[in-house]
């Protein structure tokens, strides 16, 4: 009955927490984000993307100027990860906003805007502000949440349901991912199906296809982060560096280390290393790398020796089969994640990070699921 799939929905199951249970759960919120939107294409027809909430409003977005990207937290950075797609796709410049930011500085929102307000609750109150604000400037207004009937659904235009189903946990690991795939479906709906961009937009929808298997992949790695959560106990602060699709990753890595393991934790653009970051590196700082593979790839190498000349203390995240030759000329622990289309690889690479997380916090014995100081749904300013 409903009753029972909702109470089980609830449970924690075989886990011992929601957050644990919410990340391994990752294969099937996708495929349920996914279901009934993406369409195989027969013979002769196209493979392509239907987003139901969109359907009246797709040639007004397809028109605008911009399209800005409104969020908090954990919400800001999955729009983030799908900007450098929706950007190729649609050809509109894409711009971030945090909420609280745009509203301290009342930035200019215009008619010819798209606002696209990304929130797992939505029911933040920043966000919501935001859109009140978005509307008063005449913006078309678009919602991307996890919440049916919530503030931000009700009062946007338009909008998708992300359908990750309930997340509990305060800090959001399935929202995010799910998150990411619906502005990857998004910025498949925006852009025009040409010729030249056709090959490129059906590797993307077969990616999509496969996500859950490679999720389910990149989660036997539970285990692995489980013992470099072990040698990282005690430490003070943990660095993230990525860059292109996974800098957002670095921020969602090291905001899920901060808000759950309570350790100083930075995500940082790697093409910023040099200035001001690079002085904090020595042997005992522990420094996540992303260098999975990607056009940033050969970057991130260099990258890495610089913090290899450096001495630093490396922790790199590869695509499988990279570990010999991405560690050349030091030492470091590695990642080995599957390697899937460039654009959606930030949601296979969070997932060690989440892992990392939960473990770390476990291990030094803090609340996992209702971390201090912090709620799941901010609702007042
Ligand atoms: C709070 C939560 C975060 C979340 C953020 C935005 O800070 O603890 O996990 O990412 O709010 O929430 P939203 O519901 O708008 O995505």
């Amino acid at each position: 009955s409903v009753l029972e799939m909702e109470v089980e929905q609830i449970n924690k199951g075989k886990y011992e927490h929601y957050m644990q249970k919410e990340i391994h759960e990752q294969p099937e919120s996708l495929t349920t984000t996914m279901r009934g939107r993406l369409i195989r294409g027969g013979s002769c027809k196209a493979k392509t993307v239907l987003l139901g909430g969109l359907k009246d409003h797709l040639k007004t977005i397809r028109r605008s100027r911009r399209i800005v990207f409104i969020g908090c937290g954990t919400s800001y950075n999955a729009a983030l990860a799908a900007r450098p797609i929706l950007e190729e796709l649609s050809g509109i410049p894409v711009t971030m906003e945090i909420a609280s930011d745009l509203l301290d500085r009342q930035g200019p929102i215009y008619r010819e805007d798209t606002a696209v307000f990304v929130s797992q609750s939505g029911e933040t109150a920043d966000t919501l502000l935001a859109l009140q604000y978005a509307l008063e400037n005449g913006a078309l207004c678009v919602g991307i949440t996890n919440t049916v009937g919530s503030a931000i659904a009700r009062n946007t235009h338009c909008g998708v349901h992300i359908n990750a189903g309930c997340e509990i946990g305060v800090a959001s690991t399935k929202a995010y991912t799910s998150q990411i795939v619906v502005m990857a479906m998004l910025a498949l709906a925006i852009g025009d199906d040409t010729i030249s961009s056709q090959g490129r937009r059906e590797a993307i929808i077969d990616g999509l296809f496969d996500l859950p298997n490679k999720v389910r992949e990149v989660l036997k790695l539970d285990q692995e982060m489980k013992d470099l959560a072990k040698l990282l106990i005690a430490e003070q602060s943990l660095l993230v560096f990525g860059r292109g699709y996974n800098y957002a990753t670095a921020l969602e890595g090291a905001l899920k280390v901060k808000e759950v393991a309570l350790m100083h934790s930075e995500g940082i653009l790697a093409g910023e290393m040099k200035h001001g970051p690079l002085a904090l590196v020595d042997e005992n700082l522990p420094i996540v790398v992303i260098a999975t593979r990607d056009a940033c790839f050969s970057k991130q190498q260099s990258v890495i020796q610089q913090l290899h000349a450096r001495k630093g203390r490396l922790i790199v995240m590869c695509s499988k089969g990279d570990a010999m030759s991405v560690c050349a000329g030091g030492s470091c622990r590695v990642i080995e994640v599957p390697q899937v289309e460039d654009c959606l690889q930030p949601v296979v690479n969070v997932v060690p990070l989440q892992l990392l997380a939960y473990h770390l916090t476990v291990i030094r014995g803090y609340n996992v699921d209702q971390p201090r100081n912090l709620a799941k749904s901010v609702t007042t300013q």
